[in-house]
């Protein structure tokens, strides 16, 4: 741990030499020949050819693993929001409760269904939405709550859950970085009426680019299978379409990668949620470093990442992202996360796109939408000085990795009148 910062060019705290993401092997490279060399790509036209195509296995796995009856796999996570928004009957003109940090999509894609999104602050012990905000953001004309697993760190259920059925709203869990993350030993994804996963490139199971829709809710499922399928009935023919709807179909090369890298999590999934209930309890003990609050309540921690609360006052008041630079120098992939609250992009703040206005403020609502006085301080001083992030592929690595990010930490903070 002694020694010159590496961001003065002394050497790294910490290596990961066994970390690669994202782990591939045989299994990989035999189902995606397979599936080549099958030349059949997409997975089918009828339902039944759909679920018994390599796809269609991964959903049966994902909802397995998911602990729901239903999943939809679909091109990516952004679609998966849209559609769980649409075939949960959101639409014009509703107001659906969203969180104030994310990204972005999360808080946009009521916009893509003519629904209004509501931004609520987050517990600025947790990170996740907070539920008295959200009850304190409902209205005549709330409809739904869209939340989010910041970080793999599960919302408060219980709570929601009890706003949700108080209000009569419908709930949409973003399950993006939260992939086996569990509440009281039930799977985010499978508390609310729907969960939606992303399985891009950067994400804990990733086929490139990909997303699921997971539900118990026999109607949502079909509804939402129908509008994934260029409105069709999932008994009727290829040639008849009931809805105007969109092809969200995934391809059969993705459904192969996520079954391979499913399998892999399950015990991926462990040696993250070992690391991280280590490094919590490791980086407890140092001043200026808070982890997020332990919470009996979760049983099991998926990551997108694990979130370090940075206190500049312990460290020379070196700004954070100055901090970030000397961690990351240190050999400790990290950042700052999305940098500020979603409401203050130029999306919001804005309303435009360059030059043109722009489409997406709601036609139906009736008023204009003026998110310049949206005001979240939770959030805002979350992403300002206080959020530093561990990327996910992190907690793949051994024990002295972990003690390695403890070390670099405290290094920074022994040498920090040299980053002035
Ligand atoms: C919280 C969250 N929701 C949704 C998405 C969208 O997923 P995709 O990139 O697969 O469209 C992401 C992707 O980064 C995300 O982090």
């Amino acid at each position: 741990m002694a020694g010159k910062l590496a961001i003065n060019g002394g050497e790294p705290s910490v290596s990961f030499s066994n970390v690669t993401f994202p782990v591939y092997g045989e299994k990989e490279k035999e189902l995606v020949l397979k599936v080549l060399e099958s030349g059949r790509w997409w997975r089918g036209g009828s339902l039944e050819e759909q679920r018994d195509s390599v796809s269609g296995e991964f959903e049966a796995e994902f909802a397995k693993f998911n602990g729901v009856n239903h999943v939809l796999a679909v091109p990516n996570g952004t679609v998966a929001l849209e559609l769980a928004l649409k075939a949960a009957g959101l639409g014009p003109g509703d107001e659906v409760i969203v969180p104030s940090i994310s990204f972005v999509v999360t808080g946009t894609a009521p916009l893509l269904v003519n629904a209004v999104p509501v931004f609520a602050d987050i517990d600025p012990e947790t990170y996740q939405m907070d539920p008295a905000d959200i009850e304190r953001k409902i209205t005549e004309k709330t409809r739904a709550i869209c939340l989010v697993h910041y970080g793999g760190y599960p919302a408060d259920m219980d709570r929601i859950m009890q706003i949700a059925r108080k209000y009569e709203l419908k709930v949409i869990e973003d399950c993006a970085h939260a992939h086996g993350t569990e509440w009281r030993n039930k799977k985010v994804g499978s508390i609310g009426d729907a969960g939606t996963f992303s399985f891009q490139m950067s994400k804990a199971i990733t086929s490139g680019e990909g997303g699921a829709i997971t539900t118990n809710d026999e109607d949502l499922f079909y509804t939402s299978y129908s509008y994934h399928h260029i409105g069709r009935l999932e008994h009727k023919g290829f040639y008849d379409f009931y809805l105007p709807a969109w092809n969200y179909r995934i391809a059969e090369f993705q459904g192969a990668l996520l079954l391979c890298q499913l399998e892999r999590y399950k015990e991926q999934l462990e040696v993250k949620h070992d690391n991280g209930e280590y490094l919590a309890k490791e980086l407890g003990k140092v001043e200026g470093i808070k982890p997020l609050k332990r919470d009996e309540r979760i049983t099991k921690r998926g990551y997108y990442f694990f979130v370090l609360r940075y206190d500049k006052s312990h460290f020379n008041r070196i700004e954070k992202g100055k901090f970030i630079e000397a961690l990351q120098a240190e050999g400790v992939p990290c950042w700052g996360a999305y940098g500020k609250p979603i409401y203050q992009y130029p999306l919001f703040q804005e309303m435009n796109f360059g030059d043109k206005q722009c489409p997406v403020a709601c036609p139906h609502y009736g008023q204009t939408i003026d998110y310049t006085a949206t005001k979240c301080p939770n959030a805002e001083h979350a992403c300002e000085n206080e959020q530093v992030v561990l990327k996910h592929h992190a907690l793949l690595g051994a024990r002295e990795d972990m003690d390695g990010i403890v070390d670099a930490i405290l290094k920074i903070q022994k040498h920090s009148k040299e980053l002035k």
